[in-house]
């Protein structure tokens, strides 16, 4: 029989572990408008799915009156539990504890879990709410952040690594979720920054918010650094839940398949008059992705940044697919800096988790100007076709309007091995727009004649017609048929083997 004073010490360890940082702690992150770490891994997982792992670990810092000051678990909560049934590693660090600071103590805690999620085959989640490396412990959390960094490298490609920013976020805190391939931020309370506004103003005297530096929708819609915003805490939690929904639980699984009511072979008539007469007129191109995917159903990523390419989940046939595409209502759709590195980004997830990839494409080419030249379009634009070329998932293209230049190459050409290329009667596949065509061969006429020019170029080169009778396209078809031919495509491509040739890596133009 257990002694009962061993039974009430477990009690106890266990109740201090609860109690985190303490009520008046927990008060001020409720009053914030901030869920505790415990009560976010509630909402996250299954109902009472999670088993906590080192619960009882504690920290072992003999420095600045630490030794006084031990909390069991030691602000970081850790084990695994299920979304939706399936298995699914977490953490969550809880910020009443030392700012949620990582000790060396939390960071073996973290790779564990990171060590079995590998050797389980299942995603990792982690809830950030860190103050970063914690600073009385030296080099002892920094080097726990390198080991973390490590298995997030070792583990990208393998399991799905999904991060959430929930509170003020520094240092090594947004350096692993930077690794990661997802990156959720919360509305008014979750910052990312290397350094806060103080460190700023002390080394470049620049005066910042808070809010400007690191907040929400600096990291949506100006750097990219992250690819999700929630209203709340509970939102993000149940849009971690969705995003999981469409993802296997590693490299070697699909996806799970989802039940639908929506016909296979479902014909969309409204399609045939969604593009506008005149071509340079703008459509929606969110528009032509949920009338042909699964319920009307669109999981879109990094929706505030580089909005000139539209990328994102959805179903077909059940099927979760990597939607790539252009979109004509956003700078015209062209190609530039930031949307190259968003849709690289995605083609390359997607790719390594067997995730078949469908493109839409209307695009006049690649954003010109000195700002893209100068920031290295080139490079960027380079990636995005290096992502689509090396990405051996099944691939589907459907032209709507303008595959112009370099950018038809680039976005899901026959030429860069993707399997069914489709294209509607309004496709224009040219080197470029009859305008700038003439205005560079013919530059001499006067205007009435580069007119005439301007309109023998079009109907030679502005449709699809060339482009199929080189087999370049695989069929040209009514748009309202676009649903039931790509599910009948993606269905025969179901068994689909290629192979990269045998190598390390390849060196992706970063
Ligand atoms: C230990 C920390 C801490 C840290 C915060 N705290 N950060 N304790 N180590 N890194 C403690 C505070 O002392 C405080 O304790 C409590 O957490 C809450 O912090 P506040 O400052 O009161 O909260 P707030 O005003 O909301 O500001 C949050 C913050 C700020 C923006 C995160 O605390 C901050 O700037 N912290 C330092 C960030 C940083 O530079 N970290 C090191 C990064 S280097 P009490 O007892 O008062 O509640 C790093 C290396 C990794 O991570 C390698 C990267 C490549």
């Amino acid at each position: 029989m257990v002694p009962m004073n061993r039974l009430d010490e477990v009690r106890r360890r266990h109740a201090a572990a609860e109690k985190g940082g303490g009520l008046e702690r927990q008060a001020r992150q409720h009053k914030e408008g901030k869920l505790s770490a415990r009560e976010r891994i509630e909402l996250l997982l299954d109902e009472n799915s999670f088993e906590e792992l080192d619960k009882l670990v504690s920290h072992r810092c003999h420095d600045f009156g630490m030794e006084s000051q031990v909390i069991p678990g030691d602000g970081f909560i850790t084990g695994y539990g299920r979304v939706e049934g399936r298995l699914v590693y977490v953490f969550a660090q809880d910020f009443t504890v030392f700012g949620g600071s990582l000790s060396g103590a939390n960071a073996q805690k973290i790779c564990k879990i990171m060590d079995l999620a590998m050797k389980t085959g299942a995603p990792v989640v982690g809830l950030n709410d860190s103050g970063g490396a914690r600073i009385q412990e030296g080099v002892l959390s920094l080097a726990g952040y390198a080991d973390i960094f490590l298995r997030n490298t070792l583990s990208s490609g393998v399991i799905p690594q999904i991060s959430a920013i929930m509170g003020p976020c520094a240092g090594g805190a947004v350096y692993s979720p930077a690794i990661t391939d997802f990156i959720f931020m919360v509305e008014n309370t979750s910052y990312m920054f290397v350094t806060g506004p103080d460190v700023i103003k002390t080394v470049t005297h620049e005066d910042v918010t808070k809010e400007k530096l690191g907040g929400s929708m600096t990291h949506n819609s100006l750097s990219g650094v992250g690819h999700f915003i929630a209203a709340d805490d509970a939102e993000c939690l149940r849009m971690i839940r969705a995003l999981l929904g469409y993802l296997p639980q590693n490299n070697r699984e699909d996806a799970p398949r989802r039940a639908t009511t929506d016909p296979a072979d479902r014909m969309d008539p409204a399609l045939d008059t969604l593009i506008p007469a005149e071509s340079n007129r703008p459509y929606d191109m969110k528009d032509v992705i949920r009338r042909v995917v699964d319920d009307g159903e669109f999981f879109e990523v990094h929706e505030h940044y580089a909005k000139n390419l539209v990328i994102g989940f959805a179903h077909m046939d059940g099927r979760s697919i990597g939607v790539v595409a252009n979109q004509p209502a956003f700078l015209a759709g062209c190609l530039d800096i930031n949307s190259s590195d968003k849709g690289a980004r995605f083609v390359r997830f997607c790719d390594a988790f067997n995730i078949p990839l469908v493109t839409f494409e209307d695009v006049p080419g690649f954003l010109p100007g000195t700002e893209q030249e100068f920031g290295g379009i080139i490079r960027h634009g380079a990636k995005l076709l290096f992502a689509f070329a090396e990405a051996t998932v099944p691939k589907i293209t459907i032209i709507t309007r303008k595959a112009y230049g370099g950018a038809y190459c680039v976005m899901g050409s026959k030429h860069i091995r993707t399997d069914v290329n489709l294209a509607w009667p309004s496709a224009e596949i040219a080197v470029m727009g009859a305008e700038g065509a003439v205005n560079i061969l013919y530059r001499d006429l006067p205007p009435a004649e580069r007119q005439e020019k301007v309109s023998e170029f079009n109907d030679r080169f502005a449709n699809p017609f060339i482009a199929a009778e080189h087999g370049f396209i695989d069929d040209v078809i009514e748009p309202r048929e676009t649903r039931p031919r790509v599910i009948r495509a993606l269905r025969m491509l179901e068994t689909k083997v290629d192979t990269m040739p045998r190598k390390k890596h390849g060196n992706i133009p970063l």
